[in-house]
């Protein structure tokens, strides 16, 4: 029942029609979402702050992913595809990274964590984006703390599609480019592409962007990266790998993008 009433929203959404309507829908899941949130996050926070995050990625992926701990900020990922980023993440260690994105902030917590000690993190995201609604302002000191001493973090609440953020990600990295980006915001066909040529131009040598959602979404049809990710690969000028647990599993799915020669 629920499923069915989101799967139409988004559709609506895509179509652009009904905006009044979707607009509420997307505001009162986001309320309920943040009351469930609001109850969690003290606990997630005190055990982060105690504990920390394993120092293995796989472990650390479990505990975001499927304990308890994971409540307030699961990613909406699957976990052996979260995990196989995570590793390319932790083995190359960007000194900058580049997240669109941000929702519940568990990816961001793990690209903190498994980084560079000294790397510079942005995170981008919408409030009351598409596909997954962004994150309330009461999040933003909880994320804040999600960096290590030696990394700066700065999260953006704008449209990355907006001129004024390309350029705010610019000003941010100063003469440094991107060392690995990630692409999980707007599922449009367009706005996936934008996100892609407009922070994939920042790609530094070596650098690489991971783009989610790239397999047909049966559930979703206003997930559309999947057309995005097949022009992809279709271009000679990539080099391109996927990360995707299960062909059939109808959702998902992380392609993996490299720019030989920049
Ligand atoms: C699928 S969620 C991100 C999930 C997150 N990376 C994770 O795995 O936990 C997509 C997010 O992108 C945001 N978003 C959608 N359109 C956007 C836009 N044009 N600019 C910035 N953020 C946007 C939404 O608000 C939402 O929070």
């Amino acid at each position: 029942m629920l499923d069915s009433i989101k799967r139409q929203v988004r559709i609506w959404e895509k179509d652009r029609r009904h905006v009044w309507l979707t607009r509420l829908a997307t505001f009162l899941w986001m309320q309920l979402q943040n009351q469930h949130d609001r109850l969690f996050m003290a606990a997630t926070m005190r055990e982060l702050a105690e504990t920390g995050l394993p120092r293995d990625v796989d472990a650390a992926v479990h505990a975001v992913m499927e304990s308890p701990f994971g409540r307030p900020i699961r990613p909406m990922q699957l976990s052996p595809e979260l995990s196989a980023l995570i590793k390319i993440v932790a083995e190359n260690k960007p000194k900058t990274v580049l997240e669109i994105g941000t929702a519940r902030g568990g990816t961001l917590l793990l690209l903190c964590r498994f980084a560079s000690p000294d790397a510079t993190v942005i995170s981008v995201d919408l409030p009351y984006g598409r596909n997954g609604g962004g994150y309330p302002k009461w999040k933003e000191n909880h994320y804040k703390s999600f960096a290590m001493p030696g990394q700066k973090l700065h999260l953006i609440r704008a449209d990355s599609h907006a001129p004024e953020t390309v350029q705010k990600v610019q000003d941010l990295l100063g003469d440094q480019g991107v060392d690995f980006l990630l692409i999980d915001a707007d599922h449009s066909y367009e706005g996936a592409r934008q996100d892609f040529e407009s922070y994939g131009s920042l790609l530094t040598e070596n650098g690489t962007i991971a783009v989610h959602d790239i397999l047909p979404n049966h559930s979703d049809p206003s997930i559309e990266v999947n057309r995005l990710w097949r022009e992809i690969e279709a271009d000679d000028s990539y080099d391109t790998e996927t990360i995707v647990a299960d062909p059939r599993q109808g959702n998902c799915g992380i392609g993996l993008v490299r720019v030989p020669g920049k």
